[in-house]
């Protein structure tokens, strides 16, 4: 077991039943837009494959409620993060805020997450040349997912096809947070339902909430 995860796991255990946390990284930015449902957080971003994340942010006995809020994050196409892109300076990019609707469900459009590198500089570059582990991480989205009266769920996404899912340099993977992002190359009921036209790939996830 990593040392992050071991932090992870006295800092930010979750009861059963609750969707598990994992790291934070070092990535995460305050701010970033306002979303409407089915806001597209990879607005900007070129390449990569249209992707639709949703599903609900229920609690433990299943309710769900408007309002629950996710910030969202990820690395772009080409596998980095808007602030390791001197060139667009302070610009947030593949980051957005978003809210459960009256139904107490979420959408949320980005692009097919990729695996990416590690910086090689930095305490979390050091780990994997210390231990001789290669420096990907598995492609992943970044939730941090807030309500009040409970717990505070810093957690990820993973997609389920990634060929780093057993190795992730920094032991971020819980089996619980992996995803099938299946590919959807005709026009079906969830291009009809989500307004968005083949290719593309849905995840379907429910963030379970633990109480404060
Ligand atoms: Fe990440």
């Amino acid at each position: 077991m990593g040392a992050s995860m071991l932090v992870d796991l006295i800092s930010n255990g979750k009861p059963p039943g609750a969707t598990e946390s994992t790291v934070f990284g070092p990535f995460y930015r305050e701010g970033g837009p306002e979303m409407p449902s089915g806001g597209n957080v990879a607005e900007g971003a070129e390449g990569g494959t249209p992707t639709v994340v949703y599903g609900r942010v229920p609690d433990m006995t299943g309710k769900s409620h408007r309002g629950r809020g996710a910030r969202v994050w990820q690395a772009d196409p080409e596998g980095l993060y808007d602030s390791q892109r001197p060139e667009i300076a302070d610009e947030l990019r593949m980051r957005g805020i978003f809210h459960s609707g009256a139904d107490g469900s979420y959408v949320i459009r980005t692009t097919r997450p990729v695996h990416y590198q590690i910086p090689a500089d930095g305490p979390v570059g050091e780990m994997p040349a210390t231990m001789k582990r290669h420096p990907w991480r598995p492609a992943h989205i970044h939730f941090k997912i807030t309500a009040p009266g409970y717990s505070p769920l810093t957690t990820h996404l993973f997609d389920n096809a990634d060929e780093y899912l057993d190795s992730d340099a920094v032991f971020g993977v819980k089996d619980s947070l992996i995803c099938e992002f299946p590919l959807h190359t005709t026009r079906d009921e969830d291009s009809a339902r989500l307004g968005i036209d083949p290719p593309f790939c849905t995840a379907h996830y429910d963030f379970v909430l633990a109480p404060a």
